[in-house]
């Protein structure tokens, strides 16, 4: 399988069904439904919005050490079945946060996994856009305690109505923290959340992005600074961000020169890993060999270690 590295990953995306139900009745809470097929049913999505809904919801299981730990371990055993040899990985922890699990907790666990990790892998810290600016700044001092813990801030949730520009301070203090900084841009938000990541934020890759597309201009600027864009085609699909994956810009990004990288975004909840969406690619793109070779080069070239 081709070595590449996987840049756009929500550890809480990767909560399978099954998982869901083992903690729950560990961790005796109760659930809808303890099947989890029914669970899997659920997961048909108009947008964005409606897969956070269920996205929150599920993780509410996610309590101890010990839950954050098995969720982690069993997503870097698949990666390294994928042919992940890195893994740069998000992490919500205001989602936690809210429902009383302490940042300690979630860092405890996570950095527990990573460190017993088959494959190099470092978290990326997310911010939730909808939460506010106040409360990103709040969260990024309160884990700097944890700073050896994480090695960058990224910016997720719902997207259209929270533009990057409103996080411009807690990105300020993120860099002079020698932070990396990501942010979720053009995925549901035009081409001009695109350009406020890049000019405000200053970030150097930027997630989905695929509707930078849509201005020339940027996708000429996104070509000459060769910023990586983290796309996540089936995410892309099952989020109806684009109609079919035949519909997808993918091939068109590649012949404007962009780096891109594929990558699985919330695998438990969109049908495929990292590497299945590679094969979708060939399956419903026809895409070459070659040009999976080189998405997984650029993969390996975008990431920060
Ligand atoms: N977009 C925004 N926020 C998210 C996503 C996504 O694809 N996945 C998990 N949180
Ligand atoms: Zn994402």
């Amino acid at each position: 399988m081709r070595p590449k590295a996987e840049l756009h990953l929500h550890i809480e995306g990767t909560l399978e069904p099954e998982l869901v139900v083992e903690l729950a009745l560990r961790n005796r809470l109760e659930l809808p439904t303890f099947d989890p097929e029914a669970i899997r049913a659920r997961y048909d999505f108009a947008d964005l919005q409606s897969f956070l809904d269920i996205y929150y919801e599920n993780m509410a299981v996610l309590r101890t050490e010990q839950d954050f730990y098995d969720l982690a371990a069993a997503y870097l055993r698949r990666a390294q079945d994928q042919g992940v040899r890195r893994a740069e990985i998000f992490f919500d922890p205001q989602a936690h946060l809210v429902r009383g699990v302490p940042l300690e907790v979630v860092f405890g666990g996570l950095t527990a996994a990573l460190k017993d990790s088959p494959v190099s892998a470092d978290l990326i810290l997310c911010f939730l856009r909808d939460r506010g600016a106040e409360e990103a700044e709040r969260v990024l001092r309160a884990a700097l305690p944890y700073r050896e813990g994480f090695i960058g801030v990224g910016l997720d949730s719902a997207e259209v109505g929270y533009p990057p520009s409103l996080f411009r301070r807690v990105f300020e203090i993120a860099a002079a923290e020698g932070l990396h900084r990501v942010a979720h841009a053009g995925e549901e938000g035009g081409p001009d959340y695109v350009w406020e990541a890049l000019d405000i934020l200053h970030v150097s890759r930027v997630d989905h992005g695929i509707r930078a597309m849509e201005d020339p201009a940027l996708v000429a600027r996104l070509r000459d600074e060769r910023i990586p864009l983290t796309v996540c085609p089936l995410s892309n699909v099952r989020l109806r961000a684009v109609p079919s994956l035949q519909d997808h810009v993918l091939p068109a990004m590649l012949d404007e020169g962009l780096l891109v990288t594929i990558n699985s975004d919330d695998p438990a909840y969109f049908g495929g890993y990292v590497e299945d969406n590679y094969r979708a690619l060939q399956r419903e793109l026809g895409m070459t060999d070659d040009q999976l070779d080189l998405l997984a080069r650029n993969s390996l070239e975008a990431a920060f270690a």
